[in-house]
């Protein structure tokens, strides 16, 4: 039987004063992982958590936490996401000088590592890494923001990156983040995204759980790709 996509709803929309609520909604509506993101002001142009907001959620939910960490000094804050309790600790090929370094120390902290490649950023930029890592990301929007269109031209590259990871034998999860709605996502899955992240559309909706069905229905025709 084809494998259902993976839902990620991202907190970046979600009302912050009733967080723990609201997790806890996407959580009993059928997500699968928590998605955080993480920006610095600088790398990007908003600020927004840090760890400790990361081990707050942790303890409220059983969620796997998928943290994007869209700053240009993240190994400064490896030791400290892990210990919060990150399951997955994405970096940006962009802000990361030394990415083999970073990413091994993701996994010497027992923590999953991701890469991940703004609209502009070529997929060559994986070649060497694709090898060491448990999720590559593709960015349909430009980072920064909740609620930006979906750059129609990154479905093209997720089905770049779906060959590459299958031609390289690599078990990495390949998400899309930026602009996915119930009604881009079939194509979306289609290109062959393995987790879907959903901010706006999600906690923009009425129904948490109509919602992420509807996203994940959306991707079940076109999973017969794997
Ligand atoms: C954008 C963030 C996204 C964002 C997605 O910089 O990385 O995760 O929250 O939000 P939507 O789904 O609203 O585009
Ligand atoms: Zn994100």
């Amino acid at each position: 039987m084809a494998k259902s996509v993976l839902i990620a709803p991202s907190i970046l929309s979600a009302d912050f004063a009733r967080l723990a609520e609201e997790v806890a909604q996407v959580e009993r509506s059928g997500a699968d992982l928590l998605h955080v993101d993480v920006m610095d002001g600088h790398f990007v142009p908003n600020l927004t958590v840090g760890p400790p907001i990361v081990e707050s959620l942790r303890k409220v939910t059983k969620l796997p936490l998928d943290v994007h960490l869209m700053m240009t000094n993240a190994d400064a804050f490896i030791a400290d996401f892990a210990e919060a309790g990150a399951n997955y600790l994405t970096v940006h090929v962009e802000a990361c000088p030394h990415l083999h370094r970073t990413v091994q120390a993701i996994k010497e902290r027992g923590v999953k590592a991701g890469v991940t490649l703004n609209p502009a950023t070529s997929l060559h930029t994986l070649e060497e890494i694709l090898p060491d890592v448990d999720l590559v990301l593709i960015m349909s929007v430009n980072p920064g923001f909740g609620g930006q269109t979906f750059i129609s031209s990154c479905l093209q590259k997720v089905a770049a990156a779906r060959q590459m990871i299958d031609r390289r034998g690599s078990r990495a999860l390949l998400e899309v983040d930026g602009g996915v709605k119930i009604d881009n996502a079939g194509q979306i899955v289609a290109a062959g995204a393995d987790v879907l992240v959903a901010g706006s559309a999600i906690f923009s909706s009425r129904d948490y759980a109509a919602t992420i069905a509807a996203l994940r229905a959306a991707g079940q025709p076109a999973s017969v790709h794997r």
